[in-house]
């Protein structure tokens, strides 16, 4: 299933004073329903045509208004305001407001955001035909997009003042759907990706528990290189210390069975499913109610804790009739490609990532990684390097192949 294409996405609506303002309220409801994160930034004006009421309510978050009010910077500053947004829409963009900004003009909050944020700027101008017309609007908006940024329309049309012409905002749904092609060029734009990372730990009783010494950084650099590649993603841990990477949705899991269960909750919407965790393969087949006890009457030398198949969770996702793209690591010792080819078929994965952990330089509780990458049709080696660049290097190679199928 393909996502809303602003899924993830965090957008800026400056809002100019000017009549159109009243549509910014369904603006910002269409952006929020492509999966947009939304945040209203109103110059004075603009307070006169809706209310910050109106908008806040709508965005789900305070509206943003003062530049030199010392709470209102304190709550988000212009420039985390600025570093927060991927993309400034101003909408409906004035012919003040496009004056001010081809002269570089920082004197209210939304102008200076304008100067300090690295995000793409795109305006929605609103005005009057005439003034639109104006050589020096014509020359603003000249200057504006030689310095990249766009203008959306402005559409011909009636006008609220009676004219006909050009200067009508677009239509809130044009606006929304050109905000989305902003960001069809990155790879995973619209992609559900799901990973699993980390070990997981099979209970023996309520203190002891069979594990691994899987680390997890290799699924959460996964992680956050699918979101700077675009991708809405979930991922399912398994317990370790690590941060959340930013805009990852994240699931903690204890046990194989928790991580099978949250794994098929989230798999019907998924895209891309990749198995990094390190599962136990099997777990005690009775967990104890209570601490197991030595036992001082008999000289025990020995414990027997039987133990039961856990379910192969990466290979239960790819034998499911609509799957989405599988990904599988295979950890080996020796004849790591056979191994990991075997595995590729055994488990019907459409990719597997092959490592030594013999190499103690590399895999497990490593900040470094050497992979090879295997599918049906290629064998490609990734050389010893950082994990966060590695996790770069194979979403860029999986999301060439997903976006390659068929
Ligand atoms: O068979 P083996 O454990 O070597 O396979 C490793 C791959 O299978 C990894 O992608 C791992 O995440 C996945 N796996 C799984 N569920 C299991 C065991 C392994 O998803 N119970």
């Amino acid at each position: 299933m393909t996502l809303a294409t602003l899924s993830n996405k965090r957008i800026i609506v400056g809002i100019a004073g000017g009549i159109a303002a009243y549509k910014s309220a369904e603006l910002v409801r269409r952006l929020k329903e492509q999966g947009a994160e939304v945040r209203v930034v109103m110059t004075e004006a603009a307070q006169s045509f809706i209310t910050p009421l109106t908008l806040q309510a709508v965005s789900g978050n305070p509206v943003h208004m003062d530049l030199l009010d010392p709470a209102a910077e304190a709550a988000m500053g212009h420039i985390e305001l600025a570093r927060w947004a991927d993309l400034v829409l101003i909408a409906p963009a004035t012919a003040d407001l496009m004056a001010r900004m081809a002269a570089g003009q920082g004197n209210d909050l939304l102008t200076t955001l304008c100067l300090a944020t690295e995000a793409p700027i795109c305006l929605a101008p609103a005005m009057n035909q005439a003034m639109w017309r104006d050589a020096s609007t014509q020359h603003n908006a000249t200057v504006l997009l030689e310095r990249g940024i766009q203008c959306f329309g402005p559409a011909e049309g009636e006008q609220a003042c009676g004219d006909i012409g050009p200067g009508r905002m677009l239509e809130p749904t044009q606006l929304a759907d050109s905000c989305a092609q902003q960001f069809q060029s990155e790879k995973l734009t619209g992609k559900h990706v799901v990973i699993t990372a980390g070990p997981t730990q099979e209970a023996i009783d309520p203190v002891r528990y069979i594990s691994n010494h899987s680390s997890g950084k290799m699924g959460f650099a996964l992680a956050e290189a699918a979101v700077a590649a675009g991708a809405k993603v979930t991922l399912i841990a398994g317990p370790v210390t690590l941060a959340t990477p930013d805009r990852v949705v994240r699931v903690d899991v204890i046990s194989a069975m928790d991580m099978y269960q949250a794994t098929h909750q989230v798999i019907p919407d998924a895209d891309i499913f990749i198995a990094c965790a390190a599962v136990a393969d099997y777990r005690p087949e009775q967990v104890a109610d209570h601490k197991l006890k030595k036992d001082p009457t008999v000289a025990e030398d020995e414990m027997i804790i039987r133990l039961v198949r856990n379910p192969d969770i990466v290979a239960s996702v790819a034998s499911q009739p609509s799957k989405p793209f599988v990904v599988g690591f295979a950890a080996e010792t020796q004849d790591i490609i056979n191994y990991a080819k075997d595995k590729l078929e055994h488990k019907n994965l459409d990719m597997i990532i092959a490592n030594n952990v013999a190499d103690t330089t590399v895999g497990f509780n490593s900040d470094d990684n050497a992979v090879t990458v295997i599918s049906r049709e290629v064998e490609e080696p990734f050389p010893p390097m950082a994990k966060t660049l590695l996790a770069r290097k194979l979403i860029d190679f999986i999301s060439h192949a997903v976006n390659n199928q068929h």
